[in-house]
Order: C-alpha cells, then structure tokens, then sequence
C-alpha cells in the first residue's frame, strides 16, 4: 500500500485527480472505467476534475463509472440519494453522459435481486479500471460496516447509529437518514485494477491507522486494502496523525 501524507485537501485532490487523468488517458477510445464514491471526502478531487474538463479540455466522453452504494427507498432523483451527489458534484459538470453513470437503484422493487445484478453488471463491463474510496469514521468503505465480510458482494445491508449519526448532517434529521442501503461488497472493490481512498481530518486518524498499520480485520473493512497490490491512500496531516 502506498501512503501520500499532503500539506492541504486540495494538494491531495490534484494528486486523486492526477490519478483519474491518468486512467483516463491510458483507456484511449476503449474508455475508461472509473468507480466514483459518495461523501464530502472525494468533493475536491471531482472539483479539480471539473476545473481540468473546462481548462484544459480532459473529456470522459470515453467513459463510464459506476457507482459504489445507494441508499434504499431513494430514487435516483431523491435530494439525498448518491446518483443524485454525482450527478450535482460532477457528472453534470463534466462530459460523462448520465446513463453511462451506474449504481444500484435504491428504489428497485427488490432490492436483494437489485444488489445481484448490479454487482454482474460491473463484471459485464469488464470491471473498474480505478474505484475512488473513502472511509468512515468506523473505517468502512462504502457501506461495509464493521464485521462485513471481506470478501463480501454487492448486497443489502443495515447502517451502524454511527454511520446513520455521521451521515445526518446530510438530511434534515437524524431520523431522516435511511437505515438501510444497497453497497458493493469489499469483495467487489478488491476487484478493481486500483484504488484511491482519500480522507482528511482528525476525525479520520484512527479509521487511517487502522487500515495502514492495523490488522487485517473485519472490524475495520478499510484494512482489506492491505490485500490490494495497487492500492494508494491519500491523507492530509490530520488524518495520517495516528501513523
Ligand atoms: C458514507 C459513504 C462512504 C464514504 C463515507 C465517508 O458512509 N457510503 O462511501 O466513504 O460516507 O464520508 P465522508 O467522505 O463524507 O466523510
């Protein structure tokens, strides 16, 4: 695993974007790829995509992503669903047409078969080239809560009260915030060609020690990176704090 401690969030978003440009460069006309997270901590990498799009004309008209989690109940065009999130921070932004941007639907009728079929999908389409990752407090990825299995698939899961209390400033409640979610499984994440997990902030330091240096667990789904042979964790000072 390769640990890049920046001086600012914005230097780790530029090294996130360099790492995106890359991938989007190396795919050509086949196109890229690309595995987009949720959460405030990918926001200023997808800023810096954005900027580079309009500036300096990086196109993903090649592409295509998918989607880590969803939330059920919430419709893609929900205010709080995530298709929503990537669609306001960068999709609509950039030139990655819309319907090439996939994740499972948080109001599919049946949201086990919903999870089964989403998780083919991203082995259809030849899986991802680069998954963008960040982490909980509690150290999960993407919605694998402490003792998911590591090597877990697509499925439905419960959220922890941290999770649901760390998520809530994005509802207008605590009670607002879905319990239940449809998330790529660890298993499904290891699956892509490299990993980015990005975070910053104090409140991070120990979910970042425990993925680095801790030991292989469950407890601590992040640490499944350590199994990864191309995984790169970005992390400003505050979070590399415990290392
Ligand atoms: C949610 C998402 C994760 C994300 C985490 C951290 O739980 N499912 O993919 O990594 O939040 O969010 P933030 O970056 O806002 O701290």
């Amino acid at each position: 695993m390769e640990v890049v401690i920046v001086g600012s969030p914005e230097e780790g978003a530029r090294i996130v974007a360099d790492m995106v440009e890359e991938t989007v460069r190396e795919a050509g006309e086949r196109g890229a790829t690309l595995g987009l997270a949720t959460g405030s901590s990918p926001v200023l990498a997808y800023r810096e995509l954005i900027r580079r799009h309009r500036e300096e004309g990086l196109s993903f008209a090649a592409s295509r992503a998918f989607m880590l989690d969803e939330y059920v109940g919430l419709g893609p065009d929900f205010p709080q669903s995530y298709h929503r999130f990537i669609r306001e921070n960068l999709v609509d932004h950039v030139d990655l047409a819309d319907d090439r941007v996939l994740g499972p639907r948080g109001d599919a009728p049946d949201p086990v078969a919903e999870a089964a079929r989403y998780d083919a999908s991203i082995r259809e389409a030849g899986g991802v080239d680069l998954q963008i990752l960040g982490v909980g407090t509690d150290g999960h990825i993407a919605f694998n809560e402490p003792t998911s299995s590591l090597a877990s698939r697509t499925r439905l899961k419960t959220l922890t009260r941290q999770t649901v209390a760390d998520n809530a400033r994005f509802f207008d409640s605590p009670a607002d915030v879905p319990v239940h979610v449809l998330t790529q499984g660890v298993g499904t994440i290891l699956e892509a060609r490299r990993l980015v997990l990005t975070a910053t902030g104090e409140a991070k330091a120990e979910a970042i020690a425990q993925t680095v240096e801790g030991p292989l667990s469950a407890r601590w789904t992040a640490t499944a990176l350590q199994m990864h042979p191309a995984a790169t964790i970005v992390v400003d000072e505050a979070a590399a704090s415990r290392l």
